[in-house]
């Protein structure tokens, strides 16, 4: 099999046709990956009946998906605790509405993927924010410290995990986890995790799931009530556009909690199509993603060595801590590479590139960055501030690309900023 990308200019894709016609496109957090093939026959396949009604997800639609989590990610849900949502963050919405009452409190651990905050203060829930800890070598990890604090205010309520962690890239260790899972327990809380980015995980690294826990003595008594797992194959599979979710609730009354704030959010009706991809995702797409991410992985190898050239020109040396250059790890392509401005990850095809540097040479923040630099340079990528505390400075790498559009993306980076320093040179 060989995975195969495309220019996605003029299908009305938000993350090519909403920037300009020369600009590269490295935000938007989806891919420019031909799905899995499978997916593209079962959709053809049912093309085949001229009728598209009003359809329930079958069993196969649940099966598959335990199937999947059982072979990849070491757990099993049980039928009876799966429930069908109609995208991630439709039922993050509604799992905020529904375990937080107006003006209660739902902690998000900044700096995140930007709908979090929405979908708390957009619903009048009262955010309480656990900005990440971001260590000596760039990687980062929860404040547990302060997480024990707000959980413990008498009207916080839920806990919304990203996991693994848009935009820095980390799949929480079982250990930070469990820290976490004594937290949520003690305090009550409901725990939503969002396990969008749980299939993607970079060569050599393993996901937890909070469904282990669920599944796993002696947490699985302990976390029946705590915790929701939203999973789905949109980003696995590179399909968002045909938005499916699949919610693991293990406990009864948390599972009733569950079905309440769907049915009040209106999921009733599910798209034909993405059962469709779903199920033939999650019963084939193991080879094509297995490709997908080693091809990644050497992305972020290529991508650490031209942002490093770029911290360079403008007269910084390697980061903090940065790990030092080490060519191919064995099967897997490039890795980290020398003195990286990006965060190590060990998931996700997202990358955090810590742009201070270009800001203080410029003197811009990174949105302004962002935006010169698309104007410029002609690439555009997610600015940082928009993650909330601690995204300032930052820009998020889309490394779902193909080679090609990377390597031009890095060329014209340096070509510009060599133009702009030799030009600017006083404003160092
Ligand atoms: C953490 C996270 N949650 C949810 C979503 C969006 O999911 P959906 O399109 O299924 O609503 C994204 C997309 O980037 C994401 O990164």
């Amino acid at each position: 099999m060989s995975i195969q990308f495309y220019n996605r200019r003029g299908t009305g894709s938000i993350k090519w046709d909403r920037i300009g016609e020369d600009v590269l496109p490295l935000w938007v957090a989806d891919m420019d990956v031909a799905s899995p093939e499978v997916i593209t026959e079962a959709i053809s396949r049912r093309l085949q009946h001229p009728v598209f009604g009003y359809t329930d997800p079958d069993d196969e639609f649940f099966r598959s998906f335990a199937e999947w989590t059982a072979r990849r990610q070491g757990w099993r849900p049980e039928r009876k605790w799966q429930l069908y949502a109609p995208g991630m963050m439709p039922a993050v919405r509604a799992l905020v509405a529904g375990f937080a009452e107006p003006s209660q409190g739902v902690i998000v651990q900044s700096p995140v993927y930007h709908p979090f905050f929405t979908a708390v203060t957009g619903q009048g829930r009262k955010l309480l924010e656990n900005p990440l800890v971001r260590r000596e070598d760039g990687g980062y990890e929860m404040n547990l410290r302060e997480l024990e604090q707000l959980a413990a205010l008498p009207d916080a309520r839920v806990l919304l995990l990203c996991s693994p962690h848009n935009p820095v890239g980390r799949v929480w260790t079982v250990g930070e986890l469990e820290a976490m899972m004594n937290i949520v327990v003690e305090h009550n809380l409901v725990v939503v995790a969002d396990e969008i980015h749980g299939d993607l995980i970079l060569p050599g690294n393993r996901f937890e799931s909070l469904g282990r826990f669920l599944t796993r003595e002696p947490w699985a008594d302990r976390a029946e009530d705590s915790v929701v797992v939203l999973q789905s194959p949109g980003k696995t599979f590179n399909i968002p556009g045909l938005p499916s979710c699949q919610a693991v609730a293990a406990g009864e009354g948390l599972r009733r909690g569950v079905r309440r704030s769907f049915e009040a959010a209106g999921f009733d009706i599910s798209n034909i199509l993405s059962l469709e991809a779903s199920k033939a995702g999650y019963r084939g797409g193991d080879a094509w993603l297995d490709e997908v991410m080693d091809h990644v992985a050497v992305n972020r190898g290529l991508l650490a060595r031209g942002v490093s050239r770029l911290a360079a020109l403008v007269g910084a040396g390697n980061s903090p801590g940065a790990l030092p250059e080490s060519g191919d790890a064995p099967g897997h392509g490039v890795t980290e590479a020398g003195g990286s401005w990006l965060s190590p990850a060990q998931g996700t095809y997202l990358a955090w590139w810590d742009a201070s540097p270009l800001c203080r040479f410029f003197k811009l923040d990174a949105e302004q960055l962002n935006r010169r630099i698309r104007d410029e340079a002609g690439v555009f990528f997610s600015s940082g501030p928009q993650f909330g505390a601690g995204g300032e400075g930052f820009l998020r790498v889309n490394l779902g690309c193909s080679r090609e559009m990377l390597r031009e993306a890095l060329e014209r980076l340096e070509a510009w900023l060599t133009k702009v320093v030799a030009a600017e040179p006083g404003v160092r």
